[in-house]
């Protein structure tokens, strides 16, 4: 099946062959060497401080970061402009009285937009600023580094879902001014699920040392304490999947990072173009378009992706959220070329005269 969906997405055979490995304990040097080596691989693509792997899906990690951000009695301000900025305020919710702001019709949020609604949250005491990077559901890329730029200005930790943002976009311009950020495993990066990475700036290891403990297994401190003495982890990780990412990130290091994000560019470009082409309406506002997720509107949505399973043996992500009904999306994520692009597109015009749209 040649897949292009929102994760989880197709995986190299390298990648996949990585996970075979014979097992190995996690409280042994080999163990610690590998950890050691994939979160040195990390932290320079990251240009974060420090960077942890967590056993868990991408939610465990944004919930890992969301519970570790502030101390007790804090408010926090989430943007959100679809179903994941929508979760990521549930998770504010349950540490902290959170003030919710929701842009509508997949429009992507920028300074302009953002800055009277920090300035509000400022000016009642938040403390803990937090949005998506890539809101998947429509595929909108929010301009967080301008933002979170402002809201550490205004004395606001910064924190940033990047669950299937990272490492098809770059982080270079918010290195300094995102102070929690995770990603997944599953997305982007091209891995099996089942591990995400948080990552924290100098004031993000302040502010996990500073909040109290609010869960036994998504203690940040305990992960920290844990790297520090040893360069483990504090429960059991998934250590094949590491190993799998492992293989992923010299993957990427071997193609260069830059060239991995303009391929992405290259085919969402191409894809984008061919999607109108044959009159379906990407309909993301122009300017926040994504490189990797292309959501366009058809009222057969589930009718178009049945037969292209069935017939071309292609998948597409089904619409999602305030989508679910009259879309698909056609994402460019995991291991894809543009030849594989094209030949998605190729089905897709297929399938779409098949079923007359
Ligand atoms: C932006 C974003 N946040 C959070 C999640 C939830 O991730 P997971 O299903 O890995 O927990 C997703 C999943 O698609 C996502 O795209």
């Amino acid at each position: 099946m040649l897949m292009f969906t929102p994760g989880p997405v197709s995986v190299c055979k390298k990648v996949l062959k990585a996970q075979e490995k014979a097992m190995i304990t996690h409280r042994g040097k080999e163990f610690q060497e590998l950890y050691k080596r994939v979160v040195g691989k990390i932290i320079p693509l990251i240009g974060a401080k420090e960077a942890h792997i967590i056993t868990g899906s991408g939610t465990c990690a944004i919930e890992a970061n969301v519970q570790n951000a502030l101390p007790e009695g804090g408010k926090a301000l989430v943007l959100s402009n679809g179903a994941f900025g929508d979760k990521l305020a549930e998770h504010c919710k349950l540490y902290y009285e959170t003030i919710f702001q929701r842009l509508n019709g997949a429009k992507g949020w920028d300074l302009q937009r953002a800055k009277p609604h920090i300035d509000e949250a400022a000016s009642k005491g938040a403390k803990l600023f937090a949005m998506v990077h890539h809101e998947t559901s429509p595929g909108i890329l929010n301009k967080i580094g301008e933002i979170c730029k402002y809201a550490k200005e205004r004395g606001m930790i910064t924190l940033i879902d990047g669950t299937s943002a990272f490492p098809a976009y770059s982080l270079e311009h918010v290195k300094d001014c995102v102070d929690f950020y995770s990603w997944a495993s599953q997305k982007a990066a091209g891995c099996p699920p089942g591990i995400a990475v948080v990552s924290f700036s100098s004031d993000g290891i302040c502010a996990v040392e500073a909040s109290p403990k609010r869960s036994n297994y998504m203690n940040l401190k305990g992960f920290r304490k844990k790297q520090a003495e040893k360069f483990e982890t504090p429960n059991t990780p998934a250590i094949s999947l590491i190993c799998a990412l492992e293989a992923a990130l010299d993957l990427l290091l071997q193609e260069g990072h830059g060239k991995f994000m303009k391929r992405h560019g290259r085919m969402a470009k191409f894809a984008r173009k061919k999607i109108k082409k044959m009159g379906f309406e990407a309909f993301v506002e122009k300017g926040f378009e994504s490189n990797t997720v292309i959501t366009f509107y058809t009222q057969k949505n589930k009718e178009l992706n049945s037969l292209l399973q069935a017939k071309y043996s292609v998948k597409l992500g089904g619409g999602h959220a305030d989508w679910k009904d009259n879309s698909l999306r056609f994402c460019i994520m995991g291991d894809l070329n543009l030849k594989k692009v094209k030949k998605g597109l190729e089905a897709l015009e297929a399938a779409k005269k098949e079923l007359q749209i």
